[in-house]
């Protein structure tokens, strides 16, 4: 992980020295920025502190090539670092997976974003804004890929831990406290007199005084406890001695507790951050401490029975920037580690298809009504963030492909016609508001010339306007992308059997016309992920860059939730439909996953009709993670009119399961209680039969009023959601994601991986 830190001083320095020692994660440090130090000042300025108390046992030395690098050496790693001395910095390329922004002066996501080539910053300081804010051990889990973030202040991350602490077992009433804080680098050695300071006192000098002053903390709580609001209100008082500092705080609660109760419980929990000191110590004792949250257990007061008093110490330099690692630890955990062997890359904001010729593959094979019309588009909506993405950088081309349908080869002409995406252009122009050009050739060389004249042409009318007088007038500004569609990718038999051992790419024209559509490849297809064909895997990285983009992205992190990043959470997995083949490959993967697994729909007929269904269902721990359905309505066929109450899963006589049952819902609904995520794949019922629908539009509400996660997987189910949907207004869908690929969602649980790479 590439990590760069703007600003040197107090945090600065603790933050450089801390990722240095640091043996657990692979930490590159590559550029600080540090206005007045000079490059052969540095070794003196990490050499030797006033404060902290550190190994020297690392090796420095100057570049001679480039003075402005220097190198730093400890045990068997070595970091380049580019020293960087400016206020400018807009000038620094940081080139960065996380930047640290220490110097005070960047308070603001607004301010932050003008940082080059950054994928992450963290504030190490409260901000001017309402930047998300995060204090590792108290609310870390809710970060959510934020591109700036702040790790509050640090007595906020001191006092936090031990609020939360207290909240979850006693519930806090109120507290207020005092922090008597060492001074910092904002304050005077003697009187200053600066008119910007607020407090006429803050300009005092540190020396001689003990200074009253606020804290950012109480706000501050409400960012990261957001229960506490208005119940916590606090004060500073800076006093002369230069790092660790102490909070007095007094906290009354609800439910009644004892000093050593509450100590005994911190014992227990074995944190990282929050201890408790039984030896009567003075504050250098806890110089370059780790821990943020240090209970002093021999100055405790009992005022009541549900009240007490209590100093916490902590190091406001060296352990505040331990939390703010962790954090970027955290952030690596969930963001770049699970990507990081992998060929590919997501759309981020550092990718440009300025003038490029952009190759976009997405899975436009929606499904349509009776009379051709779209009657879901869901597939085509969720590409639409990635197309406008690549718009607003003005490439010079896009182009649109898609497979629609299975069509067969060796028919007519006439009888493929029904496969042309052709449909898809008018469908299209409608929604990007721009003209789309549609490419009949597909994947042949006569595609070539269809570009060329669409380009032409496009180019001519850019370049001249017709003045009043009919005139023609030349413009100087640049026309605008062409747009253009190609006809379905599954019109060419290289496409398909791209996989084929004998597949020879050196022959095949599709293959050579399909590497030279595009200059960058943008993989949206996830619908489509789990098929080995051309035009998913098929263009080589030096034709250009690939890129997976926005739905990509979505999607495997969606389904990560319930494969990779789940040991803490509670998981349900609902299966249903028809096709039970695909889905008992799924059980298996998932049993050692998740918590719960339950079979509905279709499914529960091919149990009672066919053995080997039978056989492997028996296999699956049943009623210990495994639950079937057991009643509903069906009937001997769906021509009969009326469903009949069906129970059990035998004497039948020939009837089937055509949507799920009271007594089934309920235990149902009693396990979506249990769990944290419910992954959904496969309906309860025939929903596209009037009679048999009710059962998973009754499952989806329940769902959908749940407030758990929820991942909708599969095809026919994300249609039956999205169009339940489409007919209810004020629906809330913060927690759901639906997928647009179902064999791809199911491939990817059963895989662990995405594709063919
Ligand atoms: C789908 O609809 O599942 C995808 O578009 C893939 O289509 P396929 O199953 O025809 O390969
Ligand atoms: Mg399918």
């Amino acid at each position: 992980m590439k990590i760069g830190i703007n600003g040197f001083g107090r945090i600065g320095k603790s933050l450089f020295l801390q990722l240095l020692f640091d043996s657990t994660y692979d930490f590159e440090l590559t550029a600080i920025n540090a206005i007045h130090l000079s490059i052969d000042q540095i070794e003196n300025y990490l050499k030797y502190d006033s404060t902290h108390h550190y190994n020297k046992d690392f090796q420095i030395s100057i570049c001679e090539e480039n003075k402005s690098y220097f190198i730093i050496s400890y045990k068997n790693k070595s970091h380049k670092i580019k020293l960087w001395s400016t206020k400018d910095t807009n000038i620094i390329d940081w080139s960065v997976d996380i930047l640290f922004e220490a110097s005070g002066a960047f308070l603001t996501t607004v301010d932050c974003l003008k940082h080059k080539n950054v994928k992450k910053v963290i504030i190490t300081a409260p901000t001017k804004d309402d930047t998300n804010t995060f204090v590792y051990g108290v609310n870390h889990e809710n970060y959510n890929n934020e591109h700036i973030i702040s790790c509050a202040s640090c007595t906020t991350t001191c006092i936090s831990p031990f609020l939360k602490f207290m909240d979850s077992n006693y519930t806090i009433n109120n507290a207020s406290f005092t922090t008597i804080h060492a001074s910092t680098s904002s304050q005077y050695v003697l009187d200053t007199p600066i008119l910007s300071k607020k407090s006429g006192r803050s300009v005092r000098s540190i020396f001689n005084n003990l200074i009253p002053a606020t804290t950012g903390a109480s706000s501050a709580i409400k960012a990261i406890l957001p229960k506490l609001e208005g119940k916590i209100h606090g004060l500073a008082i800076r006093v002369p001695t230069n790092n660790v500092s102490l909070v007095d705080l007094t906290i009354e609660c609800i439910d009644e507790y004892s000093i050593n109760e509450i100590c005994n419980k911190i014992d227990v929990m074995n944190s990282i951050i929050m201890k408790v000191e039984k030896n009567e110590l003075v504050s250098s004792d806890f110089q370059t401490s780790s821990y943020c949250t240090i209970i002093d257990k021999p100055s405790m007061i009992q005022l009541s029975k549900n009240k007490c008093k209590v100093l916490i110490w902590y190091d406001n330099e060296w352990s505040y920037s331990t939390q703010c690692i962790n954090m970027s630890k955290y952030i690596y955990e969930k963001e770049f580690k699970i990507y990081e062997n992998k060929q590919y890359h997501f759309i981020n904001d550092y990718v440009s298809f300025k003038d490029k010729n952009v190759l976009m593959r997405v899975d436009y094979n929606v499904p349509l009504n009776k009379d051709d019309s779209i009657s879901d588009d869901f597939r085509i909506t969720s590409t639409l963030e990635s197309i406008n993405r690549v718009l607003k950088d003005k490439p010079n081309r896009i182009i649109l492909s898609t497979h629609f349908g299975r069509p067969k080869l060796n028919k007519s002409n006439e009888e493929n016609k029904k496969y042309s995406t052709q449909f898809l252009v008018s469908y299209l122009e409608e929604i990007l508001k721009k003209k789309v050009h549609f490419l009949p050739s597909g994947l042949s060389f006569q595609t070539y010339h269809d570009i060329k004249m669409v380009e032409k042409q496009n180019y001519l009318y850019s370049l001249y306007e017709l003045d009043e007088d009919f005139s023609p007038r030349l413009l100087t500004n640049t026309c605008d992308p062409s747009i253009f569609l190609l006809e379905n990718l599954r019109f060419h038999n290289d496409e398909t059997h791209f996989e084929n051992p004998n597949f020879n790419k050196e022959t095949s024209e599709a293959y050579i016309v399909w590497n030279n559509l595009g200059n960058v490849f943008v993989n949206c297809a996830f619908g489509c992920s789990h098929r080995n064909h051309l035009s998913m895997y098929g263009f080589k990285p030096s034709s250009g860059p690939i890129y997976y983009d926005y739905l990509m992205e979505r999607e495997i992190k969606a389904l990560e939730e319930i494969t990779v990043n789940c040991e803490d959470k509670r998981i349900l997995t609902i299966l249903g439909g028809a096709k039970i083949d695909d889905k008992l490959p799924l059980c298996n993967a998932l049993l050692s996953k998740i918590n719960h697994i339950y079979l509905g729909g279709g499914i529960i007929n091919s149990y009672i009709y066919n053995e080997d269904h039978k056989a492997f269902i028996e296999t699956l721990e049943l009623n210990k993670k495994t639950f079937l359905m057991n009643d509903g309505y069906g009937n001997s066929s769906l021509q009969e009119n009326n469903g009949k109450y069906l129970q059990g899963y035998t004497y039948l006589s020939n009837h089937y399961y055509y949507d799920i049952g009271t007594n089934s819902l309920n235990q149902l609904y009693e396990l979506i209680d249990k769990n944290d995520i419910i992954f959904w794949n496969g309906t309860m019922g025939v929903v596209e039969h009037e009679l048999y629908k009710a059962g998973s539009e009754k499952l989806l509400d329940y769902l959908l009023n749940s407030g758990k996660r929820i991942i909708i997987g599969g095809g026919d189910t994300a249609s039956f959601v999205n169009n339940y949907i489409k007919k209810r207004e004020n629906m809330n869908l913060k927690n759901v994601h639906i997928c647009t690929g179902g064999g791809a969602s199911i491939e990817y649980i059963i895989k662990g991986k995405l594709g063919f790479y």
